[in-house]
């Protein structure tokens, strides 16, 4: 029985109409994310499509990553909503995973038929949503599209060239990366320079990074003598190493470790370590070349550092925190090359190429592939001299999102 309050404003709402009717969705976008490196890009375009209320966006996460550090304590820190439709993928050989994604994909976008996909990075999850979708007619749209290393060994190019083959539009963070997509003969008016998605995030959140208490969990602070005076930081080094080409051959592992065990002789080595890359360290009997800390919590502080310290992956803004107080970076990601470049901290890559040739012509960044000497003399140059000074490639202005929104919607639009 409804109260006498509701049967009023029943009436006052019949007579009066409102002069802002609220827009109903027209168009509907499936956002897919999978892995890691997908999370921090997706997370600035699901915000700025909430300024288009004519669009109805969906987060589709195929479970491609699934343990909650390189999964969940990513969507808590980006603000992102749960996914709509999880798939639940998880790990496999590349086409297991590659064809357990689009065996469920496919279900849910001839069930549901979006008006688009958007896909990011250049992971399994990727290329498998791609072609589904583009099999099925439904327009792709790739962010980050024509990075190359030119290295078809990598899964990951073997990904890039075959998502931006199949899509209607293409996102590119740098010039090169048109250039690439134009010699493959994909027509210019299908490519969008509009900068790098993954500096939005980084851009948005690095302040609030900053006063996470990471440092002082893992020992790194110096408190200040007297209350006046501000606590300072310890010096370290920070490593990531997760690439088949790196961890999945023993000898290269171990050469690899083995430097880098060198380099913390002169500065502690921080490895927020990827579960594959544990395991291959297990498998590899190589436990004694690493200091494995659980919860590394507190006892770091009198260590003399030895060995790398490896510890469970990091969340986002813990690890951005790390990034930004760190010496130097060691890493063979990708999108690290990216964020020490806009963070001016010096990076050497621990690999032969990159798709990312903008961050080693412009940024922090150096190749030094995986030879054991390279790596510690390089790194040795940088603890004694500082290493490169960047400058900021264009575009990446933490705008990018609104941009390739807005070409979305503007292509969506009747
Ligand atoms: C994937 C991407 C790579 C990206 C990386 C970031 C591809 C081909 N590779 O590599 O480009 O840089 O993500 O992390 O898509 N595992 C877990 N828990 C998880 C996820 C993975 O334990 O939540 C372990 C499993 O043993 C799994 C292995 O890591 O077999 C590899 O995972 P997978 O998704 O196949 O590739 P990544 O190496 O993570």
């Amino acid at each position: 029985m409804p109260s006498d309050t509701h049967s009023k404003s029943n009436i006052s709402e019949a007579k009066i109409p409102n002069p802002h009717p609220p827009t109903l969705p027209t168009k509907k976008i499936f956002i897919v994310v999978g892995a890691r490196p997908n999370f921090m890009k997706a997370a600035p375009l699901y915000e700025a499509f909430k300024e288009y209320p004519d669009i109805q966006t969906s987060i589709i996460h195929t479970g491609q990553h699934y343990d909650a550090v390189m999964n969940k304590v990513f969507f808590d820190d980006l603000g992102l909503p749960k996914p709509d439709i999880y798939l639940g993928v998880g790990s496999g050989t590349h086409a297991q995973q590659t064809g357990a994604v689009m065996l469920e994909f496919e279900k849910i976008l001839i069930d549901q038929r979006p008006d688009m996909v958007v896909v990011v990075g250049d992971v399994n999850s990727t290329i498998a949503c791609a072609l589904d979708a583009s099999k099925l007619n439904i327009p792709v749209a790739h962010v980050e599209a024509g990075l190359r290393s030119f290295d078809r060994t990598m899964p990951e190019e073997i990904n890039r060239l075959l998502t931006d083959q199949i899509s209607a539009i293409l996102f590119t963070t740098c010039e090169d990366a048109d250039k690439n997509l134009s010699k493959e003969g994909i027509p210019s008016d299908k490519i969008h320079f509009v900068g790098n998605v993954m500096i939005d995030s980084l851009m948005k959140f690095i302040e609030r990074a900053k006063q996470t208490d990471i440092l002082s969990r893992l020992g790194m602070v110096s408190h200040a003598a007297s209350d006046d005076l501000p606590d300072t930081h310890k010096p370290y080094a920070l490593l990531t190493l997760h690439r088949p080409s790196n961890v999945d051959d023993k000898d290269t592992l171990e050469g690899i470790l083995s430097a880098l065990n060198l380099v913390s002789k002169r500065i502690p080595v921080l490895f927020p370590i990827h579960p594959r890359t544990l395991k291959q360290i297990r498998q590899f009997g190589f436990e004694d070349l690493i200091w494995h800390m659980d919860d590394p919590r507190g006892v770091l502080l009198d260590l003399s550092y030895q060995k790398v310290i490896t510890m469970p992956p990091q969340s986002y803004l813990d690890f951005l925190n790390l990034m930004a107080n760190s010496t130097l970076v060691l890493t063979d990601s990708g999108g690290i090359q990216e964020e020490t470049t806009i963070l001016g901290i010096p990076c050497i890559t621990i690999r032969k190429n990159t798709e990312r040739p903008i961050t080693v012509t412009e940024g922090t960044n150096i190749l030094v592939g995986s030879n054991p000497e390279k790596i510690l003399s390089e790194a040795y140059t940088i603890l004694d001299s500082g290493g490169k000074k960047g400058r900021l490639p264009k575009l990446w202005d933490g705008k990018a999102a609104s941009r390739i929104v807005k070409i979305i919607a503007d292509s969506l639009s009747p």
